[in-house]
């Protein structure tokens, strides 16, 4: 290789490192991508702020995990053993969450995921 051409590659590795995708962060990925979900859809009647309906409080990592009425909301790495998740897919009228409006389903997907990941909670 000619050194001009080994000069030009070491000059745009450090670039291309920039433009690459960050690594798969878990407590970012919980703050950017699910706490949003959780403040907008549910906080109004799942926080202590707010209301604990059904006793369940969704803003802090013990409130899922104690759950409510139902038991825990979520067990982390199985989407059946979470009634969280089984809420959100309003299969079963009577316990469809949010009760009035079916989230949109990105955001059902993206608390899917979150779930499979082991539901990273960094609160
Ligand atoms: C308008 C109020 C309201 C909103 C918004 C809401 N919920 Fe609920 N939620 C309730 C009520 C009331 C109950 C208890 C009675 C029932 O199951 O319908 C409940 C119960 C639950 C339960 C069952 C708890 C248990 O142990 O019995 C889960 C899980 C749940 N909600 C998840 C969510 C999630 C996740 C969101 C946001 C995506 C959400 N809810 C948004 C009112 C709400």
């Amino acid at each position: 290789m000619r050194h001009g051409a080994l000069f030009l590659l070491l000059l745009l590795a450090p670039v291309k490192g920039l433009t690459e995708e960050p690594p798969y962060q878990p407590d970012r990925f919980f703050r950017t991508q699910i706490l949003p979900i959780l403040q907008r859809r549910c906080f109004e009647c799942h926080s202590q702020e707010h209301e604990v309906e059904g006793g369940l409080a969704l803003d802090s990592k013990t409130g899922w995990q104690t759950g409510g009425e139902a038991g825990p909301a979520i067990t982390p790495g199985d989407l059946k053993q979470s009634p969280l998740i089984q809420a959100v897919r309003h299969h079963d009228e009577d316990t469809a969450m949010p009760p009035k409006k079916k989230l949109p389903p990105i955001e059902i997907a993206l608390l899917e995921t979150w779930v499979l990941l082991g539901a990273p909670d960094p609160r």
